[in-house]
């Protein structure tokens, strides 16, 4: 049994990054008249209930969705990503928070296929009866590095891979930028997200060097902090790598970015940065 819950941290702000940067990658790459296959190596349980005890615990969501629930200022940029926030909540209370395979079924069209991998047995059981009506999705209980190995490339050769690790096991930049190196290796031309948490400089500072080590081009790093730097209390803010980003997504992101800034930050503190990790 794995220690991870995703439960006691759903609608987090490190859920809002990655969700709508998530959101906004498919809906670019849905514009075009081709099938693409969304692989999600750690897809977690899809829908998360708010009222539950574990995510009643520390409230994270309070502090992400909980604050941007209720605007009606956000950047048309953000719609994909708040509309399917909404979709799953009736009313003007919100409970539910979808998870990213939930945000990619909605986004994604009936000739797309989603290949989802969870190592923990209720919550891919779980994920697995919740996806059993959509004949797109196929759902492994598989460690979800090994999923890339087994799913990679897709016979579509487009699409998404979504590496949101739950980082609870040392080394876990290591195995990340190592992943990257072997997934591109099988498919050069997919577009990859993988997901990271802003912990010691030094670890970054690392793990920046090992994903430029791998010679993968065309990297995109988009971070957001909403604590400020040597913050203890816990995550101080996340990134995501983008590797192959859609045309338009590196403006796209500092225009999201900057206003989840404005929005997340505790009191000003923290800040954005996007750029090119690895270029061209
Ligand atoms: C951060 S959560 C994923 C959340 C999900 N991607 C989302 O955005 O809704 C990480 C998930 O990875 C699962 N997990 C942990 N280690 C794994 C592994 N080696 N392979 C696949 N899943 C793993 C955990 O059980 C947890 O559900």
């Amino acid at each position: 049994m794995l220690a991870y819950r995703h439960q006691f941290h759903a609608g987090n702000f490190a859920d809002v990054l990655k969700h709508a940067l998530l959101a906004r990658l498919l809906v670019k790459l849905a514009a075009k008249d081709k099938p693409l296959c969304y692989v999600d190596t750690h897809a977690g349980l899809g829908v998360y209930d708010l009222a539950h005890e574990w995510a009643r615990k520390h409230a994270e969501s309070r502090d992400g969705i909980g604050r941007l629930w209720a605007r009606d200022d956000a950047p048309a940029l953000l719609a994909p990503y708040l509309d399917a926030v909404r979709a799953e909540n009736r009313g003007a209370r919100l409970r539910f928070y979808p998870g990213s395979p939930r945000i990619a079924q909605r986004l994604l069209r009936p000739a797309d296929r989603l290949v989802l991998s969870e190592l923990n047995r209720a919550d891919c059981a779980a994920l697995a009866e919740r996806c059993a009506s959509d004949r797109r999705v196929t759902v492994h209980l598989m460690d979800g590095y090994q999923s890339l190995k087994a799913h990679l490339p897709p016979r579509e050769r487009r699409g998404l891979v979504l590496v949101d690790s739950s980082f609870d096991r040392a080394r876990e930049f290591q195995r990340l930028a190592g992943a990257l190196a072997e997934a591109h290796r099988r498919w050069a031309t997919g577009v990859y997200a993988l997901w990271y948490p802003l912990m010691e400089p030094v670890a970054l500072r690392a793990f920046e060097r090992d994903v430029v080590a791998t010679g993968v081009r065309r990297v995109l790093q988009a971070e957001l902090a909403v604590h400020p730097e040597g913050w203890a209390a816990g995550m101080r803010g996340c990134g995501m790598l983008i590797v192959n980003p859609p045309f338009g997504v590196e403006a796209e992101a500092r225009t999201m970015l900057d206003w989840l800034w404005r929005a997340l930050a505790d009191g000003g503190a923290g800040g954005t940065r996007v750029r090119w990790l690895a270029p061209e």
